[in-house]
């Protein structure tokens, strides 16, 4: 039986950024379920779709076809056919895939393919959702967050290394408008599963936040 790891918490609490480095370690493939999300709202954003019209955005996903390929261990989503892994990481596509992740009929879309990866792989598999909806049986499930300033901060220096042209404070905004709808929403919010293990990294750069990890992750296997 496959392994699997949820990690779950709130945007740019380090999920990624950790889970990617912690698979690498222990040879599991990483899953970015977020990029499903928002692969769904760039298409959404590319048609001219308002990405809060439930019935509008539901309409756009019999023309959608998004999946998930690994090359040399990293995840790259496609969208009928094209590689949007960088498109889809604009501050515009991360409001879009808040907004079409509140959508029921977006999440069943994205179900399926969640599952079927995490059936047949070890996998890290990371969230709002995973081990409250997707991976309820997951071996091991964390729930990993930060302060909202430290995850702006965060944000923050990676959009601005990317040349992107960003304030502090919009980024610190958009931070708490994401919490607050990703955790309001009423299907699958986020919040932490019962028997998650809580992990609050704002003090830890990335190589701490990855060692804290990867010891309760080792203290479990
Ligand atoms: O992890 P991220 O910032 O790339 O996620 C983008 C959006 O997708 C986030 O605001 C909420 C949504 N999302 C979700 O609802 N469920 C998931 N499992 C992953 C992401």
């Amino acid at each position: 039986m496959a392994i699997n790891i949820a990690i779950d918490g709130p945007a740019g609490a380090g999920k990624s950024s950790i889970a990617k480095l912690v698979s690498k370690e222990l040879g599991y493939i990483y899953v970015d379920t977020g990029a499903l999300y928002r692969t769904v709202g760039l298409y959404s954003i590319r048609k001219g779709i308002d990405t809060k019209d439930a019935d509008a955005v539901t309409a756009t996903l019999k023309d959608i076809k998004v999946e998930l390929g690994f090359v040399d261990g990293a995840q790259h989503v496609f969208l009928n056919g094209e590689d949007v892994s960088e498109a889809i990481r604009t501050p515009e596509a991360s409001m879009g895939a808040s907004n079409v992740s509140a959508i029921p009929a977006v999440r069943t879309f994205l179900f399926d393919l969640q599952r079927d990866i995490a059936k047949n792989n070890n996998c890290i598999m990371d969230g709002r959702d995973i081990g409250t909806v997707v991976l309820p049986d997951a071996q091991i499930k964390l729930f990993l967050t930060a302060s909202a300033e430290a995850r702006a901060e965060r944000r923050y220096k990676e959009l601005i290394e990317k040349g992107e042209k960003v304030e502090f404070q919009d980024v610190l905004d958009d931070i708490n408008k994401r919490d607050y709808q990703d955790s309001h929403r009423e299907i699958a919010p986020l919040k932490q599963a019962e028997d998650a293990i809580l992990v609050d990294n704002s003090g830890c750069n990335l190589e701490e936040g990855t060692k804290l990890v990867l010891s309760i992750i080792r203290e479990r296997l």
